[in-house]
């Protein structure tokens, strides 16, 4: 018989075998540090809806949000993300209501840091919660601006950083705009203040359940191809990600996660920055939807973030960290 490799000598089952002995080798782990967890905010009081599309997220009044914040903190989630489901009525072609220093943002940021000083908020820098049009940026002719977005991105930074956010997220895509924010938060002694770059975030058809829960889903005109990346790219990430860096990014996203794991493992490879992923609302429906036995569920949560671990990140933007977190105590 010919025998392939040096069995039955070598047999790699041995290392398999018991629970402590597959701990022992265990080339990669997930810990709650390595979690961040998105929160949507909502206009009214004493209010915490479900979001139809995403069964076991909820939307917070801004009086109720300590009650979700209290309970990442004492998981010890080391950062919360706060995105806005901000009425129509406020919503205007330019996104005017992304400068408001008494959006739903800015509130969440302050209401945050008085009361959980030591957990982490990050706020995502676009302007799609408060266009009409469900864009990132000013729509013209067609066209997204991106010098004239950038500019109004800037100062949406500046605001934030005012309020107190620790990590600034620019999700928009444009062009140029992590420098700019850099200079501007330079320029107003918020030198401390972290830039989190969306760096390499792909026209997916993975954010549809997140555009329902921001209220955006039905106004969009068109679709952001123009200004996200295009799928079928991966060398492309690496140009994003190169210029971010140089622009001043402390650490970049992959964005969706589980579709991209060789993006994100491509960036691991390439540079030494933090590459973070983002399961995103999408992939989120999917694992929760697909499997009812909750066991069952919990374990295929874990694979899927442990995966995107594998694949170099150091933490992952997901709707399970509340569940996982409690899981993995
Ligand atoms: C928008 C933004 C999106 C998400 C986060 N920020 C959607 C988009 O680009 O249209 C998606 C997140 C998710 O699907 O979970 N700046």
């Amino acid at each position: 018989m010919k025998i392939l490799g040096n069995y039955p000598g070598v047999r790699l089952r041995r290392n398999r075998k018991y629970n402590w002995s597959r701990r022992l080798v265990a080339e990669n782990n997930l810990s709650v540090s390595d979690l961040i967890l998105p929160i949507f905010v909502t206009e009214g009081k004493n209010k915490i809806e479900a979001i139809k599309v995403m069964p076991g997220v909820f939307r917070y009044s801004i009086d109720k949000l300590s009650r979700v914040v209290n309970q990442a903190s004492k998981l010890k989630i080391p950062l919360v993300a706060i995105f806005p489901h901000t009425s129509y009525k406020k919503k205007d072609p330019y996104g005017s209501e992304g400068l408001n220093e008494d959006n739903l943002v800015c509130k969440a940021i302050r209401k945050i840091k008085k009361n959980n000083p030591n957990i982490g908020v990050m706020a995502d820098v676009a302007l799609d919660p408060y266009t009409d049009h469900g864009h990132d940026g000013i729509l013209k002719n067609k066209e997204i601006l991106n010098d004239e977005t950038v500019e109004i991105l800037s100062q949406q930074a500046l605001i934030q950083a005012q309020m107190g956010c620790d990590v600034i997220a620019p999700s928009d895509m444009m062009d140029g705009r992590v420098g700019v924010i850099r200079k501007t938060l330079d320029e107003n002694d918020f030198k401390n203040v972290q830039i989190l770059s969306y760096a390499a975030k792909y026209a997916s058809n993975f954010y549809g359940p997140f555009r329902n829960a921001v209220g955006s889903i039905n106004k969009l005109k068109g679709n952001k191809k123009s200004y996200q990346m295009d799928y079928k790219n991966s060398s492309e990430a690496i140009r994003e990600v190169a210029l971010d860096i140089k622009e001043g990014a402390d650490f970049v996203m992959v964005k969706p996660a589980l579709p991209y794991l060789d993006v994100i493992k491509l960036v691991k490879d390439n540079f030494r920055i933090p590459v973070f992923g983002y399961q995103v609302s999408g992939e989120y429906t999917m694992i929760a939807q697909s499997i009812k036995n909750n066991t069952l569920k919990k374990e295929a949560i874990l694979e899927s973030l442990m995966s995107i671990k594998r694949a170099g990140a150091s933490a992952i933007v997901t709707y399970f960290a509340l569940e996982i977190a409690k899981k993995l105590k």
